[in-house]
């Protein structure tokens, strides 16, 4: 079992990457291989609307970041997702980032699990939080949870380092993510059949 940890943070080592090495602790201690995978600094164009993901599957047309987490998402059984709060919202690369991966891939990340974390100075986490789970809740992905809101505060890894709380959450999620994906593969039951989808925009 795999789980692949995105830091969405122009910072490599920064607070959201602290919060994703807490959860991925947990993972390991349960016998999870983990992978941090960081966004970088470099440009991710936001999505061009050109639908060359529905025709090609699991390429996107810009040759990034997009592309080289596409080509690990089948090797995965679940994701963490991390960003930091840049104007009460994800960070822009990171916008970018889910836009392009989610967009007509529902298939490709159905039935795994995923979890959303934010990691913030002051204000805007819980807004942050919920902009992230917009894209595993419409993928029929099982969102996983912790025992208070996903976020970590600091404006540096050294300030993050004394939100106890928000560690400790950050654990739960790990915790919580490593148990769903056991119980999974022990039930090791055929994942739900869907019906083709129904496409009723509203225009009518
Ligand atoms: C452009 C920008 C906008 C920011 N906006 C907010 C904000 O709205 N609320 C907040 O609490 N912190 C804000 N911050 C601070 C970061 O969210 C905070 O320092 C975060 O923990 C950094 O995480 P990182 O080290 O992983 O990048 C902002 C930082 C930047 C660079």
């Amino acid at each position: 079992m795999k789980v692949i940890l995105v830091n969405g943070s122009p910072h490599k080592d920064g607070c959201t990457n602290l919060a994703l090495e807490e959860i991925e602790k947990e993972l390991k201690k349960e016998g999870i291989e983990t992978e941090i995978f960081w966004l970088g600094i470099e440009p991710i164009r936001g999505c061009i609307a050109c639908n060359k993901c529905i025709k090609t599957n699991n390429r996107c047309f810009d040759n990034d970041k997009v592309n080289e987490f596409l080509d690990k998402v089948e090797g995965a059984d679940g994701f963490v997702f991390g960003t930091p709060v840049h104007f009460a919202s994800a960070s822009g690369s990171i916008t970018s980032f889910m836009d392009r991966v989610f967009y007509g891939r529902g298939n490709l990340f159905a039935g795994k699990v995923c979890s959303c974390v934010a990691s913030c100075r002051r204000g805007g986490a819980s807004a942050t939080f919920d902009q992230l789970n917009k894209y595993p809740l419409i993928s029929n992905m099982y969102v996983v949870g912790s025992s208070y809101w996903n976020q970590i505060h600091g404006n540096n890894k050294e300030e993050a380092k004394q939100d106890l709380e928000g560690l400790q959450t950050m654990r739960n999620i790990g915790k919580n993510m490593a148990y769903i994906l056991k119980c999974m593969e022990k039930a090791n039951l055929p994942k739900p059949e869907y019906e083709k989808t129904i496409r009723t925009n509203f225009i009518r």
